[in-house]
């Protein structure tokens, strides 16, 4: 059996309100956790949590400034997974510092590697909750783009309300937007992209830039084809882009 080593062991079990996502094993295999501790402080930024290891304290908002040693637009990913958009986008966008929010520490570690392989600088990593984030971390009108390739569809009904993008989510992208700054999705799961479309569509503060379409989106040009979005178009479902810009 591959040897693999678990960073939460002994970590507390706190309870939580619903989120968009679950509690998932930190095991990583000793090459991806070796990437891990050679890297993080790197590209990890350390925030003070609450009770649980993905939360974050209020009352310690981020200097982006120091954060990337730069001061230049700032892009939020959420939910950056492995890191496959978040590294190849930010390549492509060398004038701006790229935040992203994940909770899934194996999912950073990948991306730690990517981001060491390609030699992208231009990112920051915060291992918490991306609401948590967005609320504290990052003040009102401060984002020139955010990012929500593939939210977790949670598909079964009595799970929809751990979808991530919802009005009160809405709200909370809207007011970290730049008058200006836009926010790109994409999700493959029909019943999410319409209920996004839905919010979006009717939030004052957002205007649809989709062109494509019935007001869908074109694909964003340069957002790769990810391991998600490939198990999507192998199941038959249509990926469906989104963009909206804050009035
Ligand atoms: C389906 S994956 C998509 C990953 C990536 N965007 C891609 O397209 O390959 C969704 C990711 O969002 C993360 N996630 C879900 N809710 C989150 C939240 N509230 N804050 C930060 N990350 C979150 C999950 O851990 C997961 O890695």
């Amino acid at each position: 059996m591959t040897e693999q080593i678990d960073l939460a062991a002994g970590a507390p079990q706190v309870r939580r309100e619903v989120t968009s996502f679950v509690r998932r094993s930190t095991r990583m295999r000793p090459p991806q956790l070796r990437t891990w501790e050679r890297l993080r402080h790197v590209y990890v930024l350390e925030v003070p949590h609450r009770a649980s290891s993905t939360s974050i304290a209020p009352g310690h908002p981020l200097d982006p400034a120091a954060a990337f040693g730069r001061d230049a637009p700032l892009i939020v990913e959420i939910g950056s997974g492995a890191g496959e958009s978040l590294v190849a986008m930010a390549a492509a966008r060398p004038e701006s510092n790229v935040l992203a929010f994940e909770v899934y520490v194996p999912g950073i570690a990948r991306t730690l590697g990517r981001l060491h392989d390609e030699r992208v600088g231009t990112v920051r990593l915060v291992q918490a909750d991306a609401v948590d984030g967005l609320t504290h971390l990052l003040g009102p009108a401060s984002l020139a783009e955010v990012w929500t390739f593939f939210p977790d569809p949670w598909p079964k009904a009595r799970h929809h309300k751990r979808r991530l993008v919802d009005a009160a989510f809405a709200d909370l992208v809207a007011s970290r937007l730049l008058a200006g700054g836009s926010w790109r999705l994409a999700t493959d799961w029909a019943d999410y992209a319409e209920q996004i479309r839905t919010v979006l569509d009717d939030h004052p503060d957002l205007e649809n830039l989709g062109t494509a379409e019935d007001g869908w989106a074109e694909r964003c040009a340069d957002r790769p084809l990810t391991r998600f979005e490939r198990r999507g178009l192998e199941a038959g479902r249509t990926v469906r882009d989104l963009h909206y810009r804050r009035r």
